[in-house]
């Protein structure tokens, strides 16, 4: 399953977890809301590589509020969760598995397309040739994209670092594999008592336990790595009479859910643009008939958050 796939399948609404910064939504909603309160009744809305319906939802919301009757069709290239059932995720009609370089979406053409943290993130020139495709004339495409010096993008690179060393330089999920392999079936009080007369499984716990020292040396205030630790933490309390094989299954997941978050992460960073890659961007929008309209920073008391640009569709 490829990374994002995997996390949209927990049903979470948004790329932030589903509880996002606070200047997510004080800075994003905004946005959105006069965006969509600006459209005339009965307007069609793409919103793309959606996710599980973040902005999507938010039409929805003004939709209803507005008894605007908008349409709104959220795509993505990911398998999306079929089971998300939040209040407005009826208003909405989800394409998973639709790739921005092949838009193909039933049931006419859109008078805004949408996209937050999604564009960027395509082969930008097929991309943007789609949304023409699927735009009315005259219609708009309004996109917030990462930007490479954000503070988005500075937290990213920082998670990074500690990914590469959880995942590459250090064998942590190895290492706790050997320690719970090495502790063997643990069925109550006796067993976890007899495992300090055990030298194998002593052996592999200062082994696992130096390890976690070295990271925690490295990293104290580490958000990913007190991430780790606190699901790795239950193996050793309440579930420590788990089956082993359950137990081994859960580090296999858990390793693969970093390695997923580490490939989401690298995705950000390179899909965030920079002013360079900005002047691309608008460039190969213009060539795919988008007039850039506004080309802004935006930014709040945390620092600078996103690009925000909105695009025409010129005929
Ligand atoms: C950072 S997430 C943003 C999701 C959503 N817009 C939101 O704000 O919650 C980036 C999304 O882009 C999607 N994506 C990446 N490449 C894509 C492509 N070529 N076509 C369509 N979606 C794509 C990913 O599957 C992922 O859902």
């Amino acid at each position: 399953m490829d990374p994002w796939s995997a996390y949209w399948k927990n049903g979470i609404c948004t790329s932030f977890g589903s509880q996002p910064p606070q200047w997510y939504t004080h800075a994003l909603q905004p946005l959105w809301e006069s965006g969509f309160t600006k459209l005339p009744d009965h307007s069609s809305i793409l919103d793309v590589a959606s996710g599980n319906g973040a902005v999507a939802q938010i039409a929805a919301r003004i939709s209803i509020e507005q008894k605007k009757q908008l349409r709104i069709v959220a795509a993505d290239k990911a398998s999306l969760a079929a089971e998300i059932r939040t209040e407005y995720s009826g208003q909405i009609e989800f394409l998973p598995n639709t790739p921005l370089e092949k838009l193909c979406i039933p049931g006419g053409k859109f008078a805004f397309v949408t996209s937050q943290f999604g564009l960027e993130y395509a082969k930008v020139d097929l991309a943007l040739g789609s949304v023409h495709e699927v735009l009315e004339e005259n219609g708009e495409l309004l996109m917030v994209a990462h930007h490479r010096a954000s503070i988005i993008c500075e937290h990213s690179r920082e998670e990074l670092q500690q990914y590469r060393a959880l995942l590459s330089e250090f064998p942590v999920f190895a290492k706790l594999a050997l320690l719970l392999q090495a502790m063997g079936e643990i069925r109550g009080r006796s067993d976890l008592q007899g495992l300090s007369g055990n030298p194998a499984s002593e052996k592999q716990r200062v082994a696992f336990n130096r390890v976690i020292g070295k990271l925690l040396r490295r990293y104290p205030e580490g958000v990913v790595l007190a991430d780790v630790l606190q699901r790795i933490n239950p193996l050793f309390k309440e579930n420590v009479t788990m089956p082993l094989s359950a137990k081994l299954q859960y580090v296999r997941h858990l390793e693969q859910d970093m390695v997923h978050a580490q490939q989401r992460l690298l995705d950000l960073t390179t899909a965030a643009l920079d002013e360079k890659g900005m002047q691309r961007f608008l460039r190969l929008a213009e060539k795919n008939g988008l007039e850039t309209e506004m080309c802004e920073k935006m930014s709040d008391e945390a620092g600078l958050l996103a690009w925000v640009v909105r695009f025409r569709k010129n005929n």
